[in-house]
Order: structure tokens, then C-alpha cells, then sequence
């Protein structure tokens, strides 16, 4: 996730840009850039850093006179933070600029074909291969020149470009990738995000998958990918600014919960290639994964949540034991690590400090490490072996949504990967397991579209002072992550047991109307987990259940069941945590408490 922005009109274009940018920075903040064209010459800033820098290099735009323009704020994809992979992107004349927001899939075929025609690259970025593909292509016409690019690039992009032939002209185009376009007395724009335009419009016009549109100072054009001429209506946006942030959401966390089908769908769909899981970046040969003998996982909080769910799954799946270890304690118990052992690092931040500790110690004691990690660039990325990212793109609500929903989804790759290798799963398995992956965001789309019923019942729970959430196997760490979500940002006391353990010292703690949520996706276990439930009722728990769609077995012994759409029981974590997110969201927000930034917490726990 980046941010993109472009200006045509009468002002000065750097400043429209750079303070379209800052509204945009909760898209991206490692690195950021503006061309601007005076009609004489395309020039361009950019640097590595917040915003700020390159507000100070460029004296607030005024280094760079023009009144067209376009500019980027990035959130690393390929290629860590650095002045040189930051955008705008020339071609090689710097007679075309581009700056992107996406992800092109089949950049290195691309590339491979640009360097045999002798175009040399400067940047690791994918963006510079768009830049190299328009030159290639340009015939003296942007619109065709685009669109032949666009035939030939796999992935999503949203993209701003200009051509230093047509000096009153901003072209923009966008696949699976947000773009907007405003138009106002001053000029036009476009903007990955309605805040950046909000200061001057409220009319703009939301551009579709494969369309096209040229700005002049006077005038819109919208093309479809044929060429052919659009109409298209504005919408007028009444929302603030504070709100437009948010994508119209109340809360970050409220919209990244609502990211997460996208997010999901990102981080797995590049990894699945013709039924197959290929996941290129893992550097492990077929030989070296049959070799594995133990897999530790180490992170901490949510991320170690992941951990617990996917040793239920790699010892399943793969037949490899797994140890899953808080990053905290890792560091400091001197854990044995075999010959043949891989360490797996699980962070969104990648700057966990003792989760990159634990890094460091496993690469010191001689073992291979495995990143997966959400921000390019960052510490657990450089230093670990070899780097799988999750593409949930910034996460800025404290409580993980979308980022813990991306690292479920990498390690089930993972497992399944080393399943196949391994030969310990049968084709059929494996096939119903990818459909299965497949269907994922559209489940969580629709698990989200109820959120308002799980609202209801939260607000019958605003004055719980302790909550428990039961389950086993699988069902316990989801469990894990339902309880952590609750009190993290509600600030009422819960604690997840494993169903099974309640009876040895806790269900002293169950009395009349204490709230128990029972977590059953795990077929084998239903039955089990079902006495578990009675339990705690026969001692006057009310009962919350979360469970497959078809066991209504439960609807016996629970006060009220959220039913979750069928999937493979190893991928069921992805669904069950949906309910579990909206509940302590909307009991934070029924409490009146600050869900994005709950007290004591930090984003990122760079302190051991
Ligand atoms: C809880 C949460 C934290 C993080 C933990 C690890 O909602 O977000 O528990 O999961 O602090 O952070 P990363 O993944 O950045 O290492």
C-alpha cells in the first residue's frame, strides 16, 4: 500500500502535492517523491524518510517550480526504503515519470525481457519495470502506449504518469488498486485517497478497474482499456477530513478489520500458481525442506498467536514437530537447536525487540531463519535468511487485524509447501486445501457484512469485568487471539483456557452470568468441547459459541452461536477471529475508549 497523487491547474504544483501526500501518509511513510513539469524539463525529489524530508529538501515545493505534477508516498514492496527505490520512476531519457501503488506479479519476467533490450535499472522496484515498459511502447500517443502496457502487466497498480511530449497532461490509470480523481476551480488531481483532494473538492469521480483518465487544466477524460471514451458521474463526498482518513471508517481498526479480505487475498493469491504453492522467496531447495527436522516459531503477542495455530497445522500437515516460543522467553531459556532446524520469525513490524533477539540468537547458534514480516525493509527482514513478507500493507490501529490475518495465511502456505515436498499430504488434499485458501476473503467479506449482529450482542457486555474464551486444538489459540483482542482495547479482564483445563483450577472463577465464549471449529473436537460448555452453564456461565455453520448441536448447551462459513477446519482460524474482532472492537467502542491507541500500548515494542 502506497499513496499516489497528481495535479494539473493553475497553482504550484509541488505544494498541492506535498500536502496531498501528508494525508496520504497513513498509506506509506518509509520514503516519498514529486516530479513536477514546467514544461522545459521533468524534475524530480524524492527521499528515503517521513514526508518531512522531503518537505525540507524541496523548501516545501518551492525547489521545484510547475504547475504539473506528480508525487508518491511509499510503503516498501520491492525493494527495502531507499532514496533510489523511492518513486517517481524515470524511463531512461526522463521524457516519462511514473509513480505506483501496487504490486506488478510478473515484474521479473518483465524486467528479464527490458534488460535483454538493453534497459539498465536502478532501483529494485517494480515501478521502474512500468517505467521501462512505457518507454518501450511509447509511439508518440500516451493513451495507446498505456494501454499496451497494461496488456502485458499481471498484478494490481494504480498509477500516475506524465510524458514530457504533452506538457498539459496527467495521465492516471488503476487495477485492483484505489484511485480517485477531483476536479476543481484550480485544476484537477488524483489521489489514491479522497483526504488528499478534500482541501480543494468534494466532487470526484471514482475511477474503475482498467480505466483510464487524462487530465488537462480545463478537463477530464475517461478511457476504457479499448480506448474508448467514458462518461462518468461525480460523487459529492460529504464526509471530514478526519473521517475520509479512515476511508470513511470510524476507527482504523473498523477499516482494517474491513482491509483484511484484500489483505488476505494479496498475501496468497501471488502464491498460488496453477494449483501449485509457490513461494519463491522461502531460497530452500526441495532437498534442504525434506531435510528439516524441527521448526521453531518464535514472536510475541498476536504474531505468536499465529505461531500456536500453525504448529497445529506443520505437525498435521508437514509430520515436522514444532515449538512455538514467545520471543521473550526464547532469548533467554538457551533452547536447543538441532542441525536442520529452521527458525520462523513472525512480525508485522519487524522491529519486535525481542523478537529480532531471538533472531539474532538462532542465526548465532548456526540455524537457517525465516522471516514473515509485514514491513519491507525493516530490521527482522534485513537480518533474517530469507524473507516472506505479508501484504497487509500499513497497520495503524495498535490491535492487529489484518496483519494477523496475513500471517495465518503465509504459514499455512508454508505448512502446505512443506506438506508437498515432504509427500505427506495426498493430491486430492492438497487441491481442496487450495480451494479452500481461495475462498477465504470472500468468507471474511461476508463475516464482516454481519458485523451489526455481533454489535448487539457486545453491548449487552459493556459492564463484563472478566470474560473467558474457551477451546482445543486449533480452536485454543484462536481462542488465545479472541481473549488478547478483548482486553487489549476493552480493558475488561479475559483469559483463553483450553477447554480441556478449565476443570483443574480456573472454573472456580465461573459464577452466575459470567461470560464464556466457546470457540468450536475443529470437527473431532465438537463433542469434547461441548461438555466443556456444559461445564461452565450448569454453574451459571452464559455462553457464547462460535462454530461451523451445521453444528447446531451447540445451539443446546450456548445462549447464542455465531455460525462461520464451512472451510477446511486447518484454515478455520481466518473465520472464527472475525467475530472475535468485531467483539472487542465494538465493546472498546460502546465503552468509549480510544480503540486505535488503547493506554500503555505502542505499535511497535522496540524496548526488550
Ligand atoms: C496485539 C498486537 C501485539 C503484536 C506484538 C508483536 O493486537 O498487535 O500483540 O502482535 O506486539 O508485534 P510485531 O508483530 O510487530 O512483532
Amino acid at each position: 500500500m502506497c499513496g499516489i497523487v497528481g495535479y494539473i491547474g493553475t497553482c504550484q504544483a509541488a505544494p498541492v502535492l506535498l500536502d496531498g501526500l501528508s494525508k496520504l501518509e497513513y498509506r506509506g511513510y518509509d520514503s516519498a517523491g514529486i516530479a513536477v513539469y514546467d514544461g522545459n524539463k521533468i524534475q524530480m525529489q524524492k527521499a528515503m524518510g517521513r514526508l518531512k524530508v522531503l518537505e525540507e529538501m524541496t523548501q516545501n515545493g518551492a525547489t521545484l517550480p510547475g504547475t504539473v505534477g506528480i508525487g508518491h508516498t511509499r510503503w516498501a514492496t520491492h525493494g527495502a526504503p531507499s532514496d533510489l527505490n523511492a518513486h517517481p520512476h524515470f524511463n531512461k531519457d526522463h521524457s516519462i515519470v511514473v509513480v505506483h501503488n501496487g504490486i506488478i506479479e510478473n515484474y521479473l519476467k518483465l524486467k528479464k525481457k527490458l534488460m535483454s533490450k538493453g534497459y539498465e535499472f536502478l532501483s529494485e522496484t517494480d515501478t521502474e519495470v512500468i517505467a521501462h515498459m512505457l518507454d518501450y511502447y511509447y509511439n508518440g500517443d500516451p493513451l495507446a502506449t498505456i494501454t499496451k502496457v497494461m496488456h502485458r502487466m499481471e498484478g494490481s497498480y494504480a498509477l500516475g504518469i506524465l510524458f514530457r511530449d504533452y506538457p498539459d497532461e496527467v495521465y492516471a490509470v488503476r487495477k485492483d488498486s484505489p484511485l480517485i480523481v477531483g476536479t476543481s476551480k484550480s485544476g484537477n488531481l488524483i489521489a489514491s485517497d479522497v483526504p488528499a483532494v478534500l482541501k480543494y473538492t468534494r466532487d470526484v469521480y471514482f475511477l474503475e478497474n482498467e480505466e483510464i483518465v487524462k487530465l488537462t487544466r480545463d478537463g477530464l477524460h475517461f478511457y476504457n482499456i479499448d480506448e474508448e471514451e467514458l462518461e462518468k458521474e461525480a460523487t459529492h463526498i460529504d464526509w471530514d477530513m478526519n473521517a475520509a482518513e479512515k476511508g470513511g471508517y470510524e476507527h482504523f481498526m473498523l477499516k482494517e478489520m474491513h482491509e483484511q479480505p484484500k489483505a488476505v487475498k494479496d498475501t496468497l493469491t501471488p502464491r498460488i500458481k496453477n494449483g501449485d504453492v509457490v513461494i519463491e522467496e522461502l531460497g530452500m531447495t526441495d532437498e534442504e525442506i525434506r531435510a528439516i527436522r524441527k521448526i521453531f516459531i518464535v514472536a510475541c503477542g498476536s504474531a505468536y498467536h499465529t505461531g500456536v495455530t500453525s504448529k497445529y497445522i506443520f505437525e498435521k500437515l508437514a509430520r515436522i514437530p514444532v515449538e512455538v516460543d514467545l520471543a521473550s522467553e526464547f532469548r533467554y531459556r538457551d533452547p536447543i537447536l538441532p542441525e536442520n532446524t529452521l527458525v520462523v520469525i513472525v512480525s508485522q513490524s519487524g522491529e519486535t525487540a525481542d523478537t529480532l533477539a531471538a533472531l539474532r540468537l538462532a542465526k548465532e547458534k548456526g540455524v537457517r531463519t525465516l522471516g514473515i514480516v509485514n514491513v519491507v525493509g525493516s530490521s527482522i527482514a534485513r537480518e533474517a535468511d530469507n524473507v516472506m513478507y505479508t501484504w497487509a500493507g500499513p497497520e495503524i490501529a495498535v490491535a492487529t487485524t489484518k496483519a494477523y490475518s496475513t500471517q495465518l495465511i503465509a504459514q499455512y502456505l508454508l505448512a502446505m509447501k512443506f506438506a508437498k515436498v515432504r509427500g505427506t499430504v495426498s493430491q486430492n488434499d492438497f487441491d481442496a486445501m487450495i480451494q479452500s485458501l481461495e475462498r477465504l476473503p470472500e468468507q471474511i467479506s461476508l463475516l464482516l457484512s454481519h458485523k451489526e449482529n455481533v454489535q448487539r450482542f457486545a453491548n449487552r457486555y459493556l459492564a463484563a469485568e472478566h470474560v473467558f474464551f474457551i477451546g482445543r486444538g486449533i480452536d485454543y489459540a484462536i481462542s488465545m487471539e479472541g481473549s488478547l483482542k478483548l482486553k487489549e482495547i476493552s480493558y475488561i479482564h479475559s483469559e483463553a483456557y483450553a477447554a480441556g483445563e478449565l476443570k483443574h483450577g480456573t472454573i472456580s472463577l465461573i459464577e452466575d452470568g459470567r461470560l464464556v465464549v466457546a470457540v468450536l471449529t475443529q470437527p473431532e473436537l465438537y463433542k469434547k468441547t461441548i461438555s466443556n460448555i456444559q461445564e461452565v452453564k450448569t454453574r451459571g456461565a452464559f455462553v457464547m459459541a462460535v462454530t461451523t455453520v451445521g453444528n447446531t448441536e451447540v445451539e443446546k448447551v450456548a445462549d447464542y452461536v455465531v455460525y462461520l462459513p464451512e472451510t477446511n477446519p486447518i484454515f478455520a482460524n481466518s473465520l472464527a477471529i472475525i467475530p472475535l474482532q468485531l467483539f472487542g472492537y465494538y465493546v472498546s467502542i460502546g465503552r468509549g475508549l480510544d480503540v486505535d491507541k488503547p493506554r500503555n500500548l505502542a505499535k511497535s515494542v522496540t524496548v526488550e
